[in-house]
C-alpha cells in the first residue's frame, strides 16, 4: 500500500507514521527527516534547504520531488510505503502521480489529520527531538526520563529551530495556504480518509487502523 499522511505541522503525522511503519513493515518516507539529515551532513541538498527550513518556508519543489523519486526506487519500497510530509502543494501532488504512474503504481489512501490550530501550537512548543536517533519527546506529554537526554540513545534532546513560536505560526499559515487545497485534489480522486488527530496517541492509532481497514 502507498499511504499519504496529510496534516498540519504538529498534528502527529510523524508519531503515527513511525508506529504504522513498525506494525506493517512499510518504510516511513519523511521529507522533513530526510532534509534534516541532509542539513546535518551538509550535503548539497541540505545546504539548499537550510534557510527555507529554518524560516518555516517550504523548500523548492524540485528538490523534494527528486528526493522522493530516488527514495521510492529503493528495494524496501517495493511493497508499499508511508509518505509523511510529502506532497505539500499541488505541483508536488501532480509530480507524485507522475512518478507513481511511470512505475505502474498508485496511491492507496490519503489520511487527513484533522486538528485545531491551538492544539498544534501547544504540541510544537513542547516538542523536543533527539539529535542522535530522532526520537521525539514532549515536555509535558512525553518527557524524557532525564531532562535533555534521550532515553533511547543517550544523545542530547533539543528544540527544533523551526519549533520556535514565530516559525510555528508561519508553518501553520503555509499549511493552510499551500497544503490544505490538496484535500480537494484527493477528495476528487476518492482517496481522502478523515482522522480525528486531536485525541491521545493511542486513540489516534486505533482510529487510524480503523480507517485504513
Ligand atoms: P516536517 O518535518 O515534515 O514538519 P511538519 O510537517 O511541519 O511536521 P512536524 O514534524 O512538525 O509534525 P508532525 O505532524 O509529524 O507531528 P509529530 O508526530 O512530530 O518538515 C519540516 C520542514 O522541512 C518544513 O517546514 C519545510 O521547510 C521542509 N519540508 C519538509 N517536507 C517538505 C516538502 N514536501 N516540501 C517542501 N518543504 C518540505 O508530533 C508533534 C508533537 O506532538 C511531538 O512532541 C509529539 O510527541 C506530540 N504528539 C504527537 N501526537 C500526539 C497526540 N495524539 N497527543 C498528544 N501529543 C502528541
Amino acid at each position: 500500500m502507498i499511504i499519504i499522511f496529510l496534516g498540519p505541522p504538529g498534528s502527529g503525522k510523524g508519531t503515527q507514521a513511525k508506529k504504522l511503519a513498525e506494525d506493517r513493515h512499510w518504510p516511513q518516507l519523511s521529507t522533513g527527516d530526510m532534509l534534516r539529515k541532509a542539513k546535518t551532513e551538509q550535503t548539497a541538498f541540505g545546504s539548499a534547504a537550510r534557510k527555507a527550513m529554518d524560516e518555516g518556508q517550504l523548500v523548492p519543489d524540485q528538490l523534494v520531488i527528486d528526493l522522493i523519486g530516488a527514495r521510492i526506487e529503493m528495494a524496501d519500497c517495493a511493497n508499499g510505503f508511508i509518505l509523511d510530509g510529502f506532497p505539500r502543494n499541488l505541483p508536488q501532488a501532480q509530480a507524485l502521480d507522475q512518478l507513481l504512474a511511470a512505475r505502474r503504481k498508485t496511491i492507496s489512501a490519503v489520511v487527513l489529520f484533522q486538528i485545531p490550530d491551538a492544539v498544534l501550537v501547544e504540541r510544537l512548543a513542547g516538542r523536543r527531538t533527539c539529535l542522535g536517533c530522532g526520537e521525539m519527546y514532549h515536555l509535558v506529554n512525553f518527557p524524557s526520563e532525564k531532562a535533555g537526554i534521550c532515553d533511547r540513545c543517550g544523545a542530547e534532546v533539543v528544540q527544533r529551530l523551526d519549533d520556535q513560536a514565530d516559525v510555528v505560526m508561519k508553518r501553520i499559515q503555509i499549511y493552510h495556504h499551500s497544503t490544505e487545497p490538496l484535500q480537494v485534489y484527493y477528495r476528487g480522486q476518492k482517496k481522502l480518509l478523515l482522522l480525528d488527530a486531536s485525541q491521545g496517541v493511542g486513540l489516534v492509532s486505533r482510529e487510524l487502523m480503523g480507517v485504513l481497514s
